[in-house]
This record gives C-alpha cells, sequence and structure tokens, in this order.
C-alpha cells in the first residue's frame, strides 16, 4: 500500500465516507474533527456502513469488526504527525482550510502527502498554505464515498508528478477509479454535470418544459437514471447554485440560470409532477438542449487538456450513472450533428467552437 497511515481532517459528509472506505480497504486511518461530538457521529457513520454490510453477508462480522478497528479519531491535528497522507475533508472555505494547513505544517514528516478534497477551490492556490506546496494535491472523492468509485486526482501547478503518480496508485489499491484531472475549475466531472443541470433549470424557466418532462427526456437522450431535476433535488438546489457559480471564470455559458441565482442560497426543492409528457417538438428542443449543454463543456475540457475522453466517459458512468456517456454518445452521432447540437451554445454565448468537435467520431480512440 502506497500509504498506510492515512489522517482525515473533517469527519462530515465526505471525510466520514472517505474513513469508511479506507478502513474497508485495510487502511489505518486518523480521523480529526473540531469537537469529540464530530468525531464521535463520523465514527458511527463508518461504523454503521460496515455493520450494515455484515447484516446484508457482504462481509463477515470479524471482517466488520476488523475495519473499524482500524479507524480512530482525535480532536488535534497533533494526532496526525504520524500520517503518510492526509485528506483535509473541512468546510469549503479558503480562509478556513488555509488557517489549517499552516497549523498542520508543524505536525508534518517531511514526506507527508496532503491532499484537498474540495470541489470548488484551486487546489493550486490552497497549495501554497502548505511548507511543502510540491507534496500538495487534489483528491475529490464522491458522495458517498464509501461506495462511490471515482476520485478524480487533481494535479496542482506545483504538485510532484512521483507524488502525483503515487496518489493515483493509492486510488487504485484502495478499489477507486481515479481520474487524472488539471487543476481547473469544476475538474473533469462538474464542468459538464453542473451546466448539465443548469441547463434543466433555463429550460423551466423558459417555459420549454415541465420538470417532470424535462427529466424524462434526459433519462431517454443520455441515458441517465434519474433526470436533472431529481438529481438537483437530492443533491440540493443550493449546492447546485455554488457548484455552478464556480464555473463562472470559464465564460458567458456557465452564468446562473435565472431561478437558482434568484432563490441563491435558500432551501428549496423543485416539484416534480406526474405528468412528464409532452410533444415531440417540445422533446426534441429539450434534448438537444441538455446534450449541448453536456457536449460544450466536455469538447472544452478537451481542447484544455483538463481530463481524457475515456477518464470523463468512465466518471460519467460510474460516478453519475450517465447510460449513454458524453464522448461515447457524441461519437455516435457524428461530427455534423454534434456540431448542429453545440453550435446554439457557441452563438448564443459567444464562445468559440471548440477544436475538439474535428475529433468527434474517435474521441475515445
Ligand atoms: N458533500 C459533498 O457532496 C461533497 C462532494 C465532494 C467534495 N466535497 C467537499 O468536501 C469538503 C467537506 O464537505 P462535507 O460535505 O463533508 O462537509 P460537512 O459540513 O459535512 O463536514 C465538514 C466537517 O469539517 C469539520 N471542520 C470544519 N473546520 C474544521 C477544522 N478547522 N478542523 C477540523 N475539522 C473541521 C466540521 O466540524 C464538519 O464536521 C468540502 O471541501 C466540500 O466542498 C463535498
Amino acid at each position: 500500500m502506497t500509504f498506510s497511515q492515512v489522517g482525515i481532517i473533517g469527519a462530515g459528509t465526505m471525510g466520514s465516507g472517505i474513513a469508511t472506505t479506507l478502513g474497508q480497504q485495510g487502511v489505518s486511518v486518523v480521523l480529526v474533527d473540531t469537537t469529540q461530538d464530530a468525531v464521535d457521529r463520523g465514527l458511527a457513520a463508518a461504523k454503521k456502513f460496515y455493520d450494515r454490510a455484515a447484516e446484508k453477508g457482504k462481509m463477515s462480522g470479524d471482517d466488520a469488526a476488523a475495519c473499524f478497528g482500524r479507524l480512530t479519531g482525535a480532536t488535534d491535528v497533533a494526532a496526525l504527525s504520524g500520517c503518510d497522507l492526509i485528506v483535509e475533508a473541512i468546510f469549503e472555505e479558503q480562509s478556513v482550510k488555509e488557517e489549517l494547513f499552516g497549523r498542520l505544517n508543524a505536525h508534518l514528516k517531511p514526506e507527508t502527502v496532503v491532499a484537498t478534497n474540495t470541489s470548488a477551490l484551486r487546489v493550486s492556490d490552497l497549495a501554497e498554505a502548505v511548507d511543502d506546496p510540491t507534496r500538495f494535491l487534489g483528491l475529490h472523492y464522491f458522495n458517498p464515498a464509501a461506495i462511490n468509485p471515482i476520485v478524480e486526482v487533481v494535479k496542482g501547478e506545483k504538485t510532484d508528478q512521483g507524488l502525483y503518480d503515487k496518489a493515483l496508485d493509492f486510488c487504485r489499491q484502495t478499489a477507486k477509479k481515479p481520474i487524472a484531472c488539471k487543476d481547473s475549475f469544476g475538474f473533469a466531472i462538474n464542468r459538464f454535470f453542473v451546466p448539465y443541470g443548469n441547463e434543466a433549470v433555463r429550460l423551466l424557466d423558459e417555459g420549454l418544459g415541465s420538470t417532470a418532462q424535462i427529466d424524462r427526456v434526459a433519462r431517454e437522450c443520455m441515458g441517465v437514471a434519474a433526470g436533472p431535476f431529481l438529481v438537483t433535488n437530492l443533491v440540493k438546489p443550493k449546492i447546485m447554485f455554488h457548484a455552478q457559480r464556480n464555473l463562472g471564470p470559464h465564460g458567458a455559458f456557465y452564468t446562473l440560470a435565472n431561478t437558482l441565482a434568484e432563490k441563491g442560497d435558500s432551501d428549496y426543492e423543485f416539484e416534480i409532477g406526474e405528468d412528464a409528457s409532452g410533444d415531440a417538438e417540445a422533446d426534441k428542443k429539450i434534448a438537444d438542449r441538455l446534450m449541448a449543454a453536456t457536449f460544450f463543456p466536455v469538447l472544452q475540457e478537451l481542447d484544455e487538456g483538463v481530463a481524457s475522453a475515456a477518464d470523463i466517459d468512465m466518471g460519467a458512468g460510474l460516478a453519475l450513472r450517465f447510460g449513454k456517456a458524453p464522448c461515447e454518445l457524441m461519437d455516435e452521432l457524428g461530427q455534423d450533428e454534434v456540431r448542429r447540437i453545440v453550435s446554439p451554445v457557441t452563438e448564443t454565448y459567444g464562445h468559440a467552437m471548440p477544436d475538439s468537435l474535428s475529433k468527434v467520431g474517435s474521441l475515445r480512440s
């Protein structure tokens, strides 16, 4: 095992999930949070996961106990001094993370690797808060981390290549499927998944279909298990609001849909009715718009070398349950059809057509 002793800071949704999956894969974990209550909650969630797996016969009771035995808790980062890898999963605020990294420096072995699970911040910026930015990278697990196999492994501007390769190996050794990613807002997956959800809200705002109709068309044209509104409700619209806002630096196409912008950070859900019907012409319009909102950012990512077509498709399939992964679907549709679908995006928002359009047909080869 590349890293056998791992520290996780933040015992919330993600930190506890990452601890759970690592404990199951034979890694010793120290889970740190600010209060003993938070640590105990994180550990209890892991125990519940293992106990349930044992009840379902997915592992023996002894294995469940052994997995849990690999996890310990602490409220002081000093407890992490023996760790080979530290994964930070605390609140998504740059200053809070920087303050933590500053405090952590004194407790690190020179060879310790530090990773952030940030979704929205630049890995290269956070790297400046640790003493040695060459030993810093992003390990972006997906929720629920205990079972979602995808991890985006993000190379910061100064990340050492050898260490980066070790982090990819570590993910494979711990039963994850790593996606090698450049440090770019939205990384490989949220870069297209969030705009696809945003486009669904634009369609609703423009009165082009109901939530149920848009969800049905998405299931039909992208082969998704659940449509964008159902998923947005599960993730919470305010999380989509933050995620889409984070993509703003990529340009005009990435601006927020009106409803998301207006409701901002408030707690609400989209109402999804029973009636998913719609006429063929409306369905076609919706399908084209949802595909365009997915294809355009994927083609841009390919131009920018954010991730490979194979990895983007793997992430779409495994992390998001897209039945038809974007590059595979574009290859299937062919260059002329993809140009027809994507052109309204470039015309409406004033973006250049991505060069990778010329490779459609053989994106995956
Ligand atoms: N929730 C998701 O779906 C998801 C997915 C991928 C990545 N992320 C990212 O993972 C990180 C954590 O998100 P989350 O959803 O688990 O948050 P969360 O609110 O569930 O948990 C955060 C935990 O960090 C603790 N914490 C805060 N400051 C701390 C500090 N200085 N030291 C130690 N512990 C501290 C909090 O007490 C809390 O228990 C964020 O950067 C987020 O963007 C979240």
